[in-house]
């Protein structure tokens, strides 16, 4: 009996690591060389312990929308509820969104740039991410203030928000104040925010560093409408970067 035990014990852990290892693999070869080693090996690797930290930001911007479907599809079937980072662009409807907030309700890290998803669906899901301590919304250029409003208020641990712009993406658009005043009322423990490249104005930007006290880092490079100097003088404390500095989104 105790013999079996530990053997037990012992297999798991060599799972565990060897999960840890194939971890620092690229993606290609844990999809395509790691399973055709020897049966353990691809058990490992069809398990959830390469899954936790899901970084296939290059990948997906060089990928189709039907691929990328499918890629997260299969890797969050992998990773069985205990994926803790969900790295992505370009998520191409709000279907796939879903699919996420359902499957991965272990997420704290959720960077989704450049996706088609829009603010009644993150009304409608936001609650199933209320892990989420770091949230990128960079160039998702259909959602605004109601669905930053919905992360706030369901994500009541997020500590850092990315939400970049490209110049590309502003054409048409004349003021982001709605967000700003979104992230102030509904993000108060945000300690690092990165706004680059939004139509926000000195009093929008104001709001933000009265209302969340733990603010340590504030990014606004291009954002050419803030006076710095107002702000540099009345938060001391806060480093601030921008609005003129160049910036890449
Ligand atoms: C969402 O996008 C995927 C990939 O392009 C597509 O297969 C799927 O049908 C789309 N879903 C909806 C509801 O549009």
């Amino acid at each position: 009996m105790e013999e079996c035990s530990k053997n037990i014990c012992w297999e798991d852990l060599q799972r565990d690591a060897l999960g840890i290892i194939f971890c620092k693999l690229s993606l290609q070869e844990i999809l395509s060389v790691v399973p055709g080693v020897c049966k353990p090996w691809s058990e490992v690797v069809s398990g959830s312990y390469c899954w936790q930290d899901t970084d296939i930001q290059e990948w997906s911007q060089q990928s189709t929308t039907d691929q990328i479907t499918s890629m997260v599809h299969m890797l969050l079937a992998r990773s069985a509820g205990s994926c803790r980072r969900l790295s992505v662009s370009r998520l191409p409807n709000d279907s796939l969104f879903a699919f996420i907030a359902d499957h991965a309700k272990s997420l704290e890290t959720l960077e989704i740039p450049r996706s088609e998803i829009s603010d009644s669906i993150v009304e409608d899901v936001a609650q199933r991410l209320s892990k989420v301590t770091f949230l990128d919304v960079s160039r998702c250029t259909k959602i605004g203030a109601r669905a930053l409003e919905a992360f706030g208020k369901n994500c009541k641990c997020l500590v850092r928000l990315r939400r970049v712009m490209h110049p590309m993406d502003l054409v048409g658009k004349v003021c982001h104040n709605d967000e700003a005043h979104a992230i102030a009322c509904n993000m108060p423990k945000l300690c690092h925010l990165d706004l680059g490249y939004m139509f926000i104005t000195t009093k929008a930007v104001f709001e933000i560093a009265f209302k969340c006290h733990d603010l340590k880092l504030l990014d606004m490079r291009c954002c050419w409408d803030v006076d710095d100097n107002l702000l540099r003088e009345k938060f001391a404390g806060l480093k601030i970067l921008g609005p003129r500095v160049y910036c890449r989104s």
